[in-house]
């Protein structure tokens, strides 16, 4: 391993950048964030040779393959430009940890679904058998870098089973949480905000620390190179995740009181996020949040909580959760209510079903709640979502939602994708908005308007929508957190 010469005291000091050259990094875990992250590093240090490895053969050979496995804007260039050259991807999980000095682990950490902590504690088996193949491989001294979203003190487990079983090989292990947001994944990791490194703070720890810092200060300005120790850094990623969703359920929550009011949610954002101290983002009130880190951190921040007997901090952060379930189901429940107390047999077209834009993720997704919610009053959905297949919404129904045709006899009569907008909403009572795609924006509404069963409804799960146009054209229109003076 390339060694490092400055005073292991100084975290920042600037030592030559060749040193990362010559560098083999192994990424265990080609997901979402093992493969963007791992295509970043390659692009920006030629002289480090990264490979990212799967269990997964088909996740491997998609990205092998002109179609990579997911959906980001930008990824696919950056791969092909480092793609076989200091990028390379391989299911010889074995072999590339053997040959690494350094290794990230970016597998994922579901919700634990059976015994202790079922339902809020993050399931780290993966992480476990991670840190035992790691072991059982290695014959030189390596960094471990945790990348996984992981509970404070899953560093200092995984040292332990590192230790117990490898007689002369030493492990560093370093806590470097993940930031980026999908959709915006590769920005996020092109120019971050801040990139955060946690290691023990002794004279190996810092020596580690320091060498993870000179790869990322390849591209990132070191200021915004932030080092700590490793419990502090892994709590830092479950706040902050715990912080933004924070933020989405409190203007969800004023949502409900704008509509009892008559008052504009969009308002009211506008005019608390010009406070600079609140700022602007993360105020768009919606029909809930999604993804696979919310839900996930809160839940895992709770249950920490809990374990060190803080009952009112755990409320205090699951009540984020509550708030975000309520949404969902009052989008729902509205959306019954206003098409005259019944969707049974009624079509309805959910338009998206990513939980957001720009990804074809659809782990969390709020659509997938809602539609729930739907079918089980019987409704008929077709669903238009530009980047998800029928094969995936089918997944996150059976493993998020428990719906299939066992749980739910007849629930594939009752659902179907649609390619296309404008036949997801011929003879369709509703469109419902579940995603912010900005092509739902462009769409001619006056002819799915003209298509559509009468009275016509819209319902704007993520206010994109010109809502005065929409009602001139005809349609009953419902967003969140606003109220229009309309004929019934
Ligand atoms: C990541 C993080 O790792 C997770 O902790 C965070 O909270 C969300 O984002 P992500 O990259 O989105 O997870 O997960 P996923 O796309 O499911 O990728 C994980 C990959 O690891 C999968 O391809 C899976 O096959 C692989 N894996 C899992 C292994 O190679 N080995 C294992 O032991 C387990
Ligand atoms: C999040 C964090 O932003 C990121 O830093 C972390 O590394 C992983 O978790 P991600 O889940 O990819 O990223 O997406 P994010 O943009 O945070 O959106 C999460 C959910 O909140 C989406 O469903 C989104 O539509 C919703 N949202 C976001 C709102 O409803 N309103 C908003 O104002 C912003």
């Amino acid at each position: 391993m390339a060694g490092v010469t400055t005073n292991p005291g100084d975290i920042n000091a600037s030592v030559s950048p060749s040193i990362v050259d010559g560098l083999k990094i192994c990424c265990i875990g080609a997901g979402y964030v093992g493969g963007p992250t791992m295509t970043v590093i390659a692009n920006h240090c030629p002289g480090i040779t990264v490979t990212v490895v799967d269990l997964s053969q088909p996740r491997v050979d998609a990205w092998n393959s002109p179609n990579l496995p997911i959906y980001e804007p930008g990824l696919q260039a950056a791969v092909e430009k480092s793609r076989g050259k200091n990028l390379f991807f391989s299911t010889d999980v074995e072999k590339h940890i053997a040959a690494a000095d350094i290794i990230f682990v970016a597998v994922n950490t579901p919700t634990k679904t059976h015994g202790i902590g079922a339902g809020a504690a993050a399931d780290v088996k993966n992480i476990e058998l991670c840190a035992r193949t790691i072991a059982k491989v290695s014959k030189s001294s390596k960094i471990i870098v945790e990348k996984s979203t992981v509970p404070v003190q899953t560093a200092s487990a995984m040292k332990r089973v590192l230790a117990a079983n490898s007689d002369y090989v030493k492990f560093q292990v370093l806590s470097n949480p993940e930031f980026l947001a999908e959709g915006t994944a590769m920005r996020d990791l092109e120019n971050p905000s801040r990139v955060l490194i946690g290691g023990d703070q002794d004279e190996e720890g810092l020596k580690a620390i320091r060498l993870l810092v000179e790869v990322y200060a390849q591209w990132i300005p070191r200021e915004n190179i932030i080092t700590t120790n490793v419990w502090s850094s892994e709590l830092s990623k479950l706040v902050a995740n715990a912080y933004l969703a924070q933020r989405i359920s409190s203007i969800n929550s004023i949502s409900a009181l704008c509509e009892a009011t008559k008052a504009n949610v969009s308002e009211v954002a506008r005019a608390v996020g010009t406070d600079r101290r609140i700022g602007r983002a993360f105020l768009n009130a919606s029909v809930g949040f999604g993804g696979s880190c919310f839900q996930k951190d809160i839940l895992n921040l709770v249950y920490l909580c809990e374990s060190f007997g803080l009952p009112e901090v755990a409320d205090y952060w699951r009540q984020v959760i509550i708030m975000n379930d309520y949404q969902k189901e009052r989008f729902a429940k509205n959306m019954v209510r206003s098409m005259f107390n019944s969707v049974s047999g009624k079509k309805i077209a959910i338009f998206g079903f990513a939980f957001k834009k720009d990804t074809g993720d659809t782990r969390e997704t709020a659509a997938a709640y809602v539609s729930k919610y739907l079918l089980e009053e019987r409704a008929k959905l077709t669903v238009y979502d530009p980047k998800v297949t029928e094969e995936e919404m089918f997944l996150e129904f059976k493993y998020t939602c428990k719906v299939d045709e066992e749980t739910m006899p007849g629930f594939k009569n009752l659902i179907t994708t649609c390619d296309d907008p404008l036949k997801a909403a011929t003879g369709a009572h509703a469109i419902a908005i579940m995603t912010e795609w900005d092509c739902f924006k462009d769409y001619d509404y006056e002819q799915l308007y003209g298509v559509m069963t009468k009275p016509a409804f819209i319902f704007d799960g993520r206010n994109i929508l010109d809502h005065e146009k929409l009602i001139k054209i005809g349609f009953q229109v419902s967003a969140i957190g606003k109220t229009f003076d309309q004929k019934f």
